[in-house]
């Protein structure tokens, strides 16, 4: 889809990707984004980029109320950019299990709700896109990040079944798959990290061109290495505690 002249929506647009797919959908020309977070008192630098094309909107991705009210609210929107996520450390056998299922609610169940609530929004205003924020360890896990994994990888299940039935509607359904990014979610992890602004670049890119699974940046790489020998990437990674 052509993302210039787009009604966008992000979550978890306060800081991070989030904040970085604000400033290259604007720079991209889209008409509107409501940029959407669960504080919207955390918006204002955000909003900054650009006060008249960016609406704030209170977004808790867990909350069927507030995604209820959101959908009513921008009902103009023709893309919708799945960001928001949550990553608590912890390996399969000592994850805190509170941990666990907020990151299933966020990265699985949320993805998933906000865009059944989007879908119908998206359709009625002639088709667009749904773009879903995933990683490379939706397919390949890091022991250290057990809970993340597993919901990551629900997750691409799900958009997977979501693809099929909105496709029919006009709605692309989009996976990125990135690698590590410098944001605050891996502050405290020494590894190699990309800059969001390389892999919004390619995940936009990749949205224009039509394309369904996105690789940005260095995941290009590693999604190649992966596909050659998984078990040779699986090990690789099980060093990841
Ligand atoms: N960083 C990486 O290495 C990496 C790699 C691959 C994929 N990703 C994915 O890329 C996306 C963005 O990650 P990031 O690096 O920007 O992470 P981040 O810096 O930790 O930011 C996470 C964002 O998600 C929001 N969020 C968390 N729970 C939420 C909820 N219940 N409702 C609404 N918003 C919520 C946060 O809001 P608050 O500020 O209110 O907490 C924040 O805006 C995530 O889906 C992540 O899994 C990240």
């Amino acid at each position: 889809m052509e993302v210039n002249n787009a009604v966008a929506l992000v979550t978890g647009a306060n800081r991070g990707v989030g904040q970085t797919y604000v400033a290259a959908l604007l720079e991209r020309g889209v008409r509107k984004v409501y940029a959407a977070a669960r504080a919207v008192e955390n918006l204002s630098e955000t909003i900054a980029l650009d006060p008249a094309r960016i609406v704030p909107v209170q977004l808790d991705v867990t909350s069927q109320k507030q995604i209820a009210a959101a959908a009513t609210a921008a009902s103009d929107v023709t893309l919708l950019i799945n960001n928001a996520g949550s990553l608590t450390f912890g390996g399969a056998l000592d994850i805190d299990e509170h941990g666990l299922g907020r990151d299933m609610a966020v990265n699985n169940d949320g993805l998933r709700e906000v865009t059944r609530a989007f879908a119908p929004v998206i359709e009625a205003n002639g088709g667009g896109a749904v773009v879903n924020m995933l990683t490379l360890l939706s397919f390949v896990s890091a022991p250290g990040f057990s809970g993340y994994n597993a919901s990551k990888a629900a997750a691409w299940s799900m958009s997977m079944s979501l693809r099929a039935y909105l496709r029919p509607k006009g709605i692309a359904v989009v996976n990125a798959f990135p690698a590590g990014i410098d944001t605050d979610m891996l502050a405290g992890v020494d590894a190699p990290k990309d800059a969001p602004s390389d892999v919004v670049r390619d995940v936009l890119d990749g949205v224009v061109a039509g394309h369904e699974d996105i690789y940005p940046a260095s995941a290009a790489e590693v999604f190649s290495a992966w596909r050659a020998d998984q078990k040779a990437v699986e090990e690789m990674f099980a060093t990841m505690m």
